[in-house]
């Protein structure tokens, strides 16, 4: 099974455990690659929709782990009990969605050690919601697949300090710390895009200012990735 370059960097982030649960798991490609690789020994695929479920356990069958998964239909992190996965991954959907089942499952996020994240929007609303609720990043990646970027987040339980800049919820702290060799086309492909939306904002608007000021931090960004 060839896997796409997103569901590529998701699996490399995700490490060695016990069992792993895939919420929202569709096609069930995220466990099928760990079981068979050996990452995970047992999984948990969920979906809140019936449909969905049922195309990961053909996919389960087809790849013969299906012995090894269990398949259940739930919202978001509600199907899990305390402590059954100790690695959960939430990928494919928006970074407000990802946000709301971590907060709804909150009793089930606080007993896995670790906690892959990948928002298809809005990375920094997921961002800002993992600093301001005790989670930590731990590890970050991105990846351009189909001409698109696709943040990837890795946290554990833990304090973080909130960022001083907004524009780092935007980027990633730990993607700038590392340089990743993606991070700067990211800050040139969101500077282009803030130019063009400011271009049909009311100039005294408060949205204007806002995203003047944003633009201006992602500018400050560009200029110390050139450094
Ligand atoms: C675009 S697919 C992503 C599939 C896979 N995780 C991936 O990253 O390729 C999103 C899946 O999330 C499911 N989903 C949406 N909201 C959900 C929720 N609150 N709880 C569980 N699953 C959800 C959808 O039914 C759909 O199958």
């Amino acid at each position: 099974m060839t896997l796409s370059e997103r569901l590529n960097h998701i699996v490399d982030l995700i490490p060695p455990c016990e069992c792993l649960a895939d919420i929202g798991t569709d096609h069930g490609y995220v466990l099928i690659h760990c079981i068979s690789k050996g990452i995970c020994n047992k999984g948990i695929a969920t979906d809140v929709k019936k449909g969905p479920i049922d195309i990961a356990i053909k996919n389960l069958k087809k790849y013969r782990v299906i012995n090894k998964v269990d398949t259940r239909i739930g919202n978001g992190l509600l199907p899990l009990k305390e402590g059954e996965a100790d690695v959960i991954v939430i990928a494919g959907m928006g970074g407000n969605l990802i946000a709301n089942i971590l907060k709804e499952g909150r009793h089930i996020a606080n007993t896995a050690k670790y906690l892959i994240l990948q928002p298809m929007q809005n990375p920094e609303l997921l961002r800002k919601f993992l600093v301001n609720n005790n989670f930590k990043i731990v590890d970050e990646d991105i990846v351009k697949d189909d001409n698109k970027f696709y943040h990837i987040i890795k946290v554990i339980n833990g304090k973080e300090e909130a960022y001083g800049k907004e524009v780092l919820y935007y980027v990633g702290k730990i993607l700038l710390e590392k340089r990743h060799p993606l991070v700067k086309e990211y800050v040139d492909y969101k500077i282009k895009g803030l130019e063009e939306i400011l271009k049909s904002v009311p100039k005294d608007s408060l949205r204007f200012n806002e995203l003047a000021y944003l633009l201006n931090e992602f500018k400050e960004v560009r200029e110390w990735l050139q450094r």
